[in-house]
């Protein structure tokens, strides 16, 4: 396939990223649809890839209540509502209202509409306020907000429950010195001494496209 910058980690050398991709299979026309449209347009999706990795955990914990955190076009929403099945409930959450409403057609394009739930406005407070605990939790938002998604998220997440983050390497800068004007790469240095220092989680980080931590909730 072709890689678009979008996806492009920045720290696995291209010939390597490039094998990753070729082996993955085709996706759906709204799915292609949606790849498209991000290249075009700029917008972070998290791509095939890391949407498998979603999708696999998804299945093999049985995760029915999902809340996402950060959904823009709703990407990522889809592979998880199909993952989850037609009995599951994802909380679609984004702070751009245009986004939503761009994420809704797609929903009804790929069939999965019902089993998905969408707000607008801050996904840290909407968590907060989600009625019940979730089964798996997926964090995508502004990186500087990372510290703060984890600690508004973790209390709504059952016990055994994932808590699952993108973007966790940054390009590779997460594991180098900040630039004093970059707000990004503290937060995201700081989540992830947070996610693996905590006794409340056990937690992987996968070198998988922009770093991907996994965390199950003890
Ligand atoms: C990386 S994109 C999400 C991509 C999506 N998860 C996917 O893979 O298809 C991040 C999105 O989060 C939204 N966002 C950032 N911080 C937010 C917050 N605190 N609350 C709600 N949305 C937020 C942005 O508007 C943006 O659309």
């Amino acid at each position: 396939m072709n890689l678009t910058e979008n996806l492009r980690s920045g720290y696995i050398q291209e010939d390597v990223e490039q094998y990753v991709y070729d082996l993955l299979p085709k996706r759906d026309a709204v799915l292609a649809e949606m790849e498209d449209y991000a290249a075009q347009h700029d917008v972070p999706i998290i791509g095939p890839a890391v949407a498998r990795l979603l999708a696999l955990l998804v299945e093999t914990s049985r995760a029915q209540r999902i809340f996402e955190m950060g959904s823009a076009i709703g990407y990522s929403t889809i592979w998880l509502a199909r993952a989850a099945g037609p009995k599951a409930q994802v909380f679609y959450t984004d702070g751009n209202p245009e986004n939503a409403r761009r994420a809704e057609a797609y929903f009804r394009k790929a069939g999965v509409a019902k089993r998905i739930r969408m707000q607008t406005g801050n996904a840290l407070d909407l968590v907060k306020k989600a009625p019940g605990r979730f089964d798996l939790i997926f964090n995508d938002v502004d990186k500087h907000q990372y510290p703060d998604a984890l600690r508004a998220a973790l209390p709504k997440l059952k016990r055994g429950g994932l808590f699952v983050t993108d973007n966790t390497l940054w390009n590779g800068r997460a594991a180098r010195p900040a630039a004093a004007d970059d707000k990004s790469t503290p937060g995201i240095q700081e989540f992830n001494r947070l996610s693996f220092g905590s006794k409340d989680l056990f937690s992987v980080l996968l070198p998988l496209r922009d770093g991907v931590t996994v965390s199950r909730k003890r």
